[in-house]
């Protein structure tokens, strides 16, 4: 079969190397693709947004796949739109995909279901929101409740940072109007951890788990990123952490999606708060989580295609899921500055040297035969080993052996998390 995949990082490079091992699969192509993916498949110069212009080259090119890595053309409902032209996609549609595209709307689901999560309110009224700022104390987490780029959750300290911060998303519109109705949150604390499953509209299958360090500096210090490194499996690879998951959380959840006749199929990652009163929601994502993928789909065994038709002729319930015994880590090397400003075009050294590692490339570019950088995260260097630590040491191995100008990576990914 022709796939097309829509994305360009790490996350999408990982699924294009595991479906190039598909013997279903022909050839692939991939909207708009980066300096790594080129290798395993023919880009096109076609933005992840640009649904109109992927909705053509689809039928064009007569594609019998599509799936969708990031979370923007979801929201704006490109899996309706192919649908209904009679194209197989893979991914939730625009009603279902609105559990990453508003915050409010996800709060809504996982209280009407009882799933645990932080008390919260919403506001779409700047007045209100400023009388009530104070009800949860400080810290506090305020959300604007639409699509911000990862960048639209913040935790002010005190009073005074509150109030900037809800002016500058509802007055200013800093994120747009993402920012129209805000989320006022109790602040948790707790450790994070995540959990990816597969779902098709009546099962939901966990993938085996994996931990992302979310800050940019080691020991988890400086201010967030979309992610810095992953290792799998997490902390959360034991009986009671999954029995428990499976009861409070997953269970809830499908048994949600049925009673509120949401035909969700696709990926559901569950961004979790282990707290001391228990395990609560923190949010969800409609598509595979970046760097969690770049470790959890290389320990896949079954063939990632079999999965996702079986999860879009609903039959995940029969289909087989295996996973390989041994561990992995992804480190990611970014650009200097990043999360914040950072320049690109800076020429990447090294990478013909990396023999035990796999490179998942994000924000490069290819030009005149050289690798470039282009985006904040520019590589995912990922490693086996037989335990974690193993697949650790062997990852920054390889990683030592890249350089560009300015670039910086966690030294401390693959140092395992725990709970206290
Ligand atoms: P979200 O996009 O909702 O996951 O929020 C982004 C980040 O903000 C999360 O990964 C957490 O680090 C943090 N966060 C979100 N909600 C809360 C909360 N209620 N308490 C503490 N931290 C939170
Ligand atoms: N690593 C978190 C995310 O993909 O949103």
């Amino acid at each position: 079969m022709n796939v097309l995949v829509i994305g360009s990082g790490g996350r999408e490079h990982a699924i294009i190397y595991k479906i190039s091992q598909s013997p279903k699969v022909k050839k692939i192509y991939c909207a708009p693709g980066n300096a790594g993916i080129k290798d395993l498949a023919v880009c096109v110069d076609i933005s992840v947004e640009d649904i109109e212009g992927l909705l053509k080259f689809a039928k064009e090119n007569k594609i019998d796949l599509t799936i969708v890595g990031p979370e923007v053309p979801l929201v704006l409902g490109i899996v309706d739109e192919f649908q209904s032209n009679g194209l197989k996609i893979f991914g939730p549609n625009k009603e279902c995909s609105r559990l990453e595209g508003s915050k409010a709307y996800t709060k809504e689901f996982l209280i009407r279901h009882n799933i645990p999560t932080a008390k919260y309110e919403e506001y779409t009224d700047f007045k209100k929101a400023e009388e009530n700022i104070d009800k949860f104390g400080y810290p506090v987490v305020l959300k604007a409740d639409g699509l911000a780029a990862g960048k639209g959750v913040v935790i002010p300290q005190a009073k005074e940072e509150a109030m900037v911060a809800l002016e500058e998303m509802m007055k200013e519109k800093k994120f747009g109007q993402a920012g129209s109705k805000v989320v006022i949150e109790e602040y948790l604390t707790g450790i994070e951890a995540s959990i990816l499953c597969f779902v098709d509209g009546k099962t939901i299958i966990p993938m085996v788990s994996a931990q992302d360090y979310k800050k940019v500096y080691d020991k988890d210090r400086g201010p967030n990123t979309g992610g810095m490194g992953s290792y799998s499996p997490s902390f959360l690879d034991n009986e009671k952490f999954q029995e428990e998951i499976q009861k409070i959380i997953l269970n809830p959840i499908i048994e949600g999606f049925k009673k509120d006749k949401l035909d969700f199929k696709g990926i559901l990652f569950i961004g979790l708060m282990i707290t001391n009163e228990g395990i609560k929601v923190l949010e969800f994502n409609v598509r595979f989580g970046d760097p969690e993928t770049q470790a959890i789909l290389p320990r896949l065994k079954t063939d990632l295609i079999d999965i996702i038709e079986s999860i879009i002729g609903e039959k995940l319930d029969t289909q087989p899921i295996l996973w390989k015994e041994e561990k992995t880590v992804c480190v990611v090397i970014a650009s200097g500055g990043y999360p914040e400003n950072y320049e690109k075009e800076k020429v990447i050294h090294g990478l013909d040297e990396i023999k035990d590692s796999i490179v998942f490339h994000a924000g490069t570019k290819e030009v005149d035969g050289e690798v470039l950088t282009n985006g904040g995260r520019v590589l995912g260097v990922m490693a086996y080993g037989k335990t974690v630590e193993e697949a650790r040491e062997r990852v920054y191995r390889d990683v030592s052996k890249i350089s560009f100008e300015d670039m910086h990576y966690r030294k401390d990914i693959g140092k395992v998390i725990t709970p206290a």
